[in-house]
């Protein structure tokens, strides 16, 4: 793995020269906007990159975008992957130890997710203090790099505290619904029964998706502080259980895209 990131980052650095990010941002489902906000330098096809794992038309047309947003640098991914486009937890993953090793000091992901909160409504927006990995697997599954991270690495507080906090003040300023809860990552890419959702409810979760968990284990695997924020595209409430209906869910990503993009955008500046 450590040769296959060298390698990765090689080439990198000579497309990128002495451009060095400090932060990553991994972009969500219909979540995208941030990257007008970004003065682009470099855009990078994840197709010409080594290592990179490519097989779905969605990732074939990602790209790693680097440039500078609000006076810091920064590299975002254009196309996330996910565990049920077929990849292994390693290939989802590898992306962000390359961000890493190209020398970024934070990580921000943001997603869609449905809420079991029902205090929480479509549209609103949701700050994960902690998850529950309902996949199967973990990402760190296999032999163990010690240059990477620890064997056994402490999840007791996965999402930066002052992030958390910096990132509700600025939402409560900007007059934002921003929540914080649970976010329960599932493998999809099938949506969930009533009863799957009133069981995710239960165990503890406030929204529930099919990302962003696996980054965030490999991202804390190598000490990477991370902020991650869902948009909640759709109410997964058993008792009124509407069908998923995926036009809907993209256009209130696309509706609340705008305040996750003033909330990421300033957090960010004040880094
Ligand atoms: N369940 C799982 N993943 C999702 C949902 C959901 O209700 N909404 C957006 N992503």
């Amino acid at each position: 793995m450590l040769q296959a990131i060298r390698e990765s980052v090689e080439y990198l650095q000579k497309k990128i020269g002495v451009f060095e990010p400090e932060v990553g941002i991994v972009l969500g489902t219909g979540l995208g906007g941030l990257v007008k906000e970004i003065e682009i330098e470099h855009s990078i096809m994840y197709s010409s990159i080594p290592n990179f794992p490519i097989s779905t038309l969605e990732f074939h047309s990602g790209k790693l975008i680097f440039g500078t947003l609000k006076g810091k640098k920064v590299v975002a991914m254009q196309g996330r992957l996910h565990f049920y486009e077929g990849y292994s937890m390693q290939q989802i993953t590898f992306p962000i130890r390359v961000l890493k090793a190209l020398g970024i000091k934070h990580l921000f992901v943001s997603n869609a997710a449905g809420s079991l909160n029902p205090e929480f409504k479509k549209g609103d927006l949701m700050i994960i203090n902690d998850h529950i990995n309902l996949q199967p697997e973990s990402p760190l599954r296999g032999i163990n790099d010690a240059d990477l991270g620890p064997r056994f690495p402490d999840m007791s507080q996965p999402y930066n505290k002052k992030l958390i906090a910096d990132g509700l003040k600025v939402a409560e300023e900007q007059g934002i619904i921003c929540h914080q809860g649970v976010y329960v990552a599932v493998t999809g890419p099938n949506l969930e029964t009533k009863a799957e959702y009133k069981y995710l409810r239960i165990i503890g979760g406030d929204a529930v998706g099919m990302s962003t968990v696996p980054e965030v284990i490999v991202a804390n695997h190598m000490a990477l502080p991370v902020f991650a924020i869902s948009v909640l595209t759709d109410e997964g409430f058993p008792e009124d259980l509407q069908p998923f209906n995926l036009d809907e869910i993209l256009e209130t990503a696309a509706v609340a895209e705008p305040k996750l993009t003033k909330i990421l955008s300033q957090l960010i500046s004040a880094l």
